[in-house]
């Protein structure tokens, strides 16, 4: 059965985008929003702030905390504190095992585009290769809990892969480096593949209220694609200072590494991007 459009949810991590995702659903739907503490900031009408520590929590705890919610949204991120296996790979088992008898209707769970390997050129969700990076292993690895426990529970799932997470108090800007007389590694002609939050939620939305037959891996990242190179020296023109300085110059003027494919994104969910290009505030 479809998730009723009013049924309760629950989105595990509002953080930079799963407060967003809650205050979305909140305005059409009951809400549970977990942080590790409770403490939700200007928590909006309809959302109630609950407790959750992955990490920490028993079955139990996990019950009660996603009491009554159909619609599951799981949005935590380990930071740079936490150990990543025990959250993405150990933390999701324990929490998908903890609703067993009573499954959600929909699981939504946003990964990485790290999962992905460090290929050449075009990605889409059909690639097989694993990532070589340890952090790109646990990123697969998590995704394949949640396929396989999604499976054994019968609950349709999407995961969506999330390229490089921008937007509102987290601008392009801010990863440009502070001093600007620094010599960057590498050529800088990688590609880049990142998506404004305003998209990442679209698609999270979409994914909520995805038919019941739909369970599917899905990339979401927008279509520009051009290199750190460029995108830095225009950070750069936007504040008034000389492009970046790169260890070397370009070899051939190719762009080289992954550029993650975005198709499904509109085919499955019907997404089309509202900042198809990186917005490149300083
Ligand atoms: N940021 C990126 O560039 C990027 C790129 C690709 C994919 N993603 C994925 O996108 C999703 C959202 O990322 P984000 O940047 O919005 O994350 P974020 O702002 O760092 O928020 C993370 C949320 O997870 C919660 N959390 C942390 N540890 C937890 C634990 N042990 N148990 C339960 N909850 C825990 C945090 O709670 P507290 O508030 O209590 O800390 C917070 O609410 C994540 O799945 C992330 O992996 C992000």
């Amino acid at each position: 059965m479809e998730v009723a459009s009013q049924a309760k949810a629950a989105v595990v991590g509002a953080g930079f985008l799963g407060r967003e995702v809650a205050r979305a659903l909140g305005s059409t739907r009951p809400v549970i929003a977990t942080t590790r503490d409770g403490v939700l900031e200007g928590a909006p009408p309809g959302v109630e702030a609950r407790a959750l520590d992955l990490l920490h929590a028993s079955a139990e705890d996990v019950r009660g905390a996603l009491e009554g919610a159909q619609a599951l949204v799981l949005c935590y991120a380990a930071g740079r504190g936490q150990d990543r296996r025990a959250l993405y790979v150990d933390g999701a088992r324990r929490l998908l095992e903890a609703l067993a008898a009573r499954p959600p209707r929909r699981v939504v769970y946003t990964s990485s585009t790290s999962a992905l390997a460090d290929a050449e050129g075009w990605v889409d969700e059909d690639d097989a290769r694993w990532p070589e990076s340890e952090r790109g292993r646990v990123q697969r690895e998590g995704e394949a809990v949640v396929q396989e426990l999604c499976g054994r529970l019968g609950i349709p799932w999407v995961i969506l892969r999330l390229a490089g997470l921008y937007g509102p108090g987290r601008g392009l800007g801010r990863i440009y480096r502070d001093d600007p007389t620094a010599i960057l590694a590498g050529d800088g002609m990688q590609a880049t593949n990142l998506i404004h939050r305003d998209d990442a939620l679209a698609a999270v939305l979409a994914a909520v209220d995805a038919p019941p037959e739909l369970s599917a891996l899905i990339h979401v990242c927008d279509d520009d694609h051009r290199p750190r190179r460029e995108m830095y020296a225009l950070l750069a023109e936007a504040r008034g200072e000389p492009p970046p300085r790169w260890e070397r110059a370009p070899s051939d003027g190719q762009v080289h590494g992954k550029r993650v494919a975005n198709r499904r994104l509109g085919e499955l969910l019907g997404v089309r991007l509202r900042h198809p290009l990186h917005v490149l505030d300083p």
